[in-house]
């Protein structure tokens, strides 16, 4: 059997070609590794211990939270916070951020972080793959100060590290520091991940497309345009549909076969519904950084400038050729 790297021994080995080399991204990464860990144990038993369901709660986005979106929120949160390796943390489950105020070290952590602690939720009562999703930012404000809102609010560009959990038929964590794209599969026997997809890349171009059809009527008329296209009998096409309504599995499927993910703005949406800051965020920087495109229709997601925490964005994410022409529809008729 091939021998595979670990992610512990990857972490190390890439150090140096990080951004900022201080060891603290690297701990960081460290962290996010072992709460995906314990979330992956907690969702792998969901279906034996009472933590299926609806926890009773609704979160700031007016969804109902389930009670392992709680679960894994609060388990990203304890990690994070414990290690004292960030300075604050906003998560989608979250109505605001949260300030780690360390008082020994007195601000001095740099790094942000964002997050979507259980993407797909609704698709756990049904066994489905569910993930999580991860951003991370250099604070803006001068360190030595509380983290405020604005070093929460920056464009996607400006992100030093973004990855995704994937708890599927097996786990991986896949993630990027803008130097390519690894993903890593967990071996459960023993805990521990392994480098098994080397710098992951999308097609140029592809043959799926991804989209909830149900609301079809709503959409604009440059998505309904560019979903007839994909359904015309020319060339290589028909292209497939394929929609599981996690999209931490939906971009995973794209990105290794090729294709294109939309989540769309419609008439009874103005923004779509996924959130910037916690998923087309970190999904755009690592469809950059692996040969892939990411818009809202009409400009690169990465150039947003947010303006709140919890706002969304329509989402045009995948295989670079598909993406362009997805676009071209949208120019046409937005
Ligand atoms: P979350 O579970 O974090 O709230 O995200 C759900 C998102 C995303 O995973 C998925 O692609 C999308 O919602 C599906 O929405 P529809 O059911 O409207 O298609
Ligand atoms: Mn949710
Ligand atoms: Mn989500
Ligand atoms: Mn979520």
């Amino acid at each position: 059997m091939r021998k595979h790297k670990t992610l512990g021994e990857f972490i190390i080995e890439n150090q140096a070609a990080f951004k900022y080399s201080s060891g603290e991204l690297s701990k960081l990464i460290n962290a996010i590794r072992l709460a995906a860990k314990v979330v992956n144990h907690e969702v792998n038993k969901a279906g034996l211990v009472d933590i299926i369901g609806a926890s009773g709660d609704t979160n700031i986005q007016g969804e109902d939270q389930q009670k392992l979106d709680v679960m894994a929120n609060e388990k990203f949160i304890q990690t994070l916070t414990n290690r004292e390796i960030v300075c604050g943390i906003a998560s989608e489950e979250e109505d605001d951020f949260i300030a780690i105020n360390s008082l020994d070290k007195k601000h001095q952590n740099k790094y942000v972080v964002l997050i979507d602690p259980l993407d797909g939720s609704s698709n756990i009562d049904v066994n489905v793959s569910v993930g999580t999703i991860f951003s991370i930012y250099r604070r803006v404000t001068p360190i030595g100060t509380p983290v405020t809102l604005e070093d929460f609010l920056q464009p996607g560009r400006n992100q030093v590290a973004a990855g995704y959990v994937i708890y599927g038929t097996s786990t991986m964590l896949v993630y990027t520091t803008g130097h390519g794209v690894n993903g890593f599969t967990l071996n459960p026997a023993i805990g521990t991940f392994y480098l098994s997809h080397p710098n992951m890349r999308y097609p140029d171009t592809g043959k799926i497309y991804s989209v909830n059809e149900g609301n079809y009527t709503h959409f604009p008329q440059g998505v309904k345009d560019y979903i007839k296209y994909c359904q015309e009998e020319e060339g290589d096409r028909p292209y497939t549909s394929r929609y599981i309504g996690s999209l931490v599995s939906d971009f995973h499927r794209n990105m290794i076969k090729g294709g294109i993910y939309i989540y769309p703005k419609s008439n009874k949406t103005e923004n779509g519904k996924l959130r910037l800051l916690y998923e087309c965020n970190p999904m755009a920087y690592i469809a950059e950084q692996a040969n892939g495109k990411a818009s809202d229709g009409f400009r690169p997601i990465l150039d947003i400038q947010p303006t709140e925490l919890h706002q969304r964005t329509p989402f045009f994410c995948g295989s670079k050729k598909m993406v362009e022409k997805a676009e071209g529809f949208m120019l046409k008729s937005p």
